[in-house]
């Protein structure tokens, strides 16, 4: 079905297509998509206080855009089908989660799609450049030096001259709509547990997807945001876009910086023994950028006693499975992957 012309409706999970006046189903954003799963977990760390502990699995979501991608791509790309836009344009590290999402909107929506990779691309045939390459994304690499302008507004509308159908969707994903799309999560997880959980942990890069958290919540939930890179100057950064995205909603939430075990996309070996004995006890796959890292930071609390209600706590599941092809690649003579599942 043609949707680019067509006036596109969304009525909960479904986007539905108006055409000649008769509603037909879209080819996006896959029909029948119910909630994702909410598992009550056996917590596999000693310590803790009584609390029920979940897990949102929105890396189960049933969507070939997996995770907080879903969540975060979904208004963007109903926006810009509404507006009539035939292209998404973005930026993306060469192994990103997002850049693997962008591969599937051509097929889903018949939007093509342009994303500017980060800095030289010293491996071009990496899984996540290669799974795009072959979903017909148009990939441009651009100096580190340039890509640092991605988010300033001049840099912006000059390169959006050269896309003049182009709908432009930051890197990760994080505008208005993203945050939209991800309250939608806070609120199944409300409707799942039948009440609001106490604490949320969720991992952070741009912080679209804690923002969209807060939304979703309000005060009442309190929020942990666990960043996955290090550094002084990128902690104020990120403090200071959360301050912007969620301090008029809520002051109910906390970065916890402590847990970056080295930097962005590290591994160090008592990060991957988490991840595997996290597997181990639960059967839940981590991936190995930011959900790991977010555990860390939940065992820490909770080995220490650090969590003081006994209600329910909600960890977040955003997803990520993909970048253990990369994983492997890079890390895969270091670490022992044999023992997680095939990715
Ligand atoms: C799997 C996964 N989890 C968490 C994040 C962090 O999300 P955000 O950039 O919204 O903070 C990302 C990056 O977008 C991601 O790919």
């Amino acid at each position: 079905m043609k949707v680019l012309r067509s006036k596109v409706v969304l009525r909960d999970h479904f986007l539905y297509v108006v055409q000649s006046g008769c509603i037909g189903m879209a080819n996006f954003p896959f029909p029948d998509l119910p909630p994702s799963p909410l598992h009550r977990i056996q917590v596999p760390f000693e310590g803790g206080t009584g609390c029920d502990v979940y897990i949102k699995r929105d890396d189960l979501l049933g969507s070939p855009l997996q995770g907080n991608k879903f969540r975060k791509l979904k208004y963007n790309l109903l926006h810009a089908i509404e507006q009539g836009f035939r292209e998404i344009v973005s930026f993306g590290g060469a192994y990103s989660n997002h850049v693997h999402a962008l591969s599937f909107i051509p097929r889903l929506t018949g939007l093509s799609v342009t994303c500017y990779i980060r800095g030289e691309i010293d491996d071009p045939d990496n899984p996540t450049l290669r799974f795009a390459r072959e979903k017909g994304i148009r990939l441009i690499p651009v100096t580190r030096q340039s890509y640092r302008l991605r988010n300033d507004a001049a840099f912006q509308e000059a390169l959006m001259r050269k896309h003049p159908k182009g709908f432009l969707v930051p890197e990760g994903g994080t505008n208005a709509y993203a945050l939209e799309g991800v309250a939608e999560c806070a609120n199944e997880i409300s409707a799942q547990l039948g009440a609001d959980p106490f604490l949320c942990i969720v991992p952070v890069g741009s912080g679209g997807t804690m923002a969209g958290l807060i939304r979703g919540f309000g005060s009442n939930v309190r929020v942990i945001g666990v960043p996955a890179f290090a550094g002084v100057q990128a902690m104020q950064e990120i403090q200071q876009r959360m301050e912007n995205m969620a301090g008029d909603v809520s002051r109910n939430w906390e970065l916890d910086g402590r847990f970056h075990f080295g930097g962005f996309a590290r591994m160090t070996p008592e990060l991957f023994d988490l991840i595997l004995a996290f597997h181990q006890e639960t059967g839940i796959l981590l991936d190995p950028v930011y959900t790991c890292k977010m555990i860390a930071a939940f065992r820490d609390r909770w080995s220490r006693g650090d969590i003081e209600s006994s209600a329910d706590i909600v960890l977040i599941h955003t997803g990520g499975i993909q970048g253990w092809g990369g994983f492997r690649q890079r890390f895969g003579e270091k670490y022992d992957t044999g023992q997680l599942p095939v990715m």
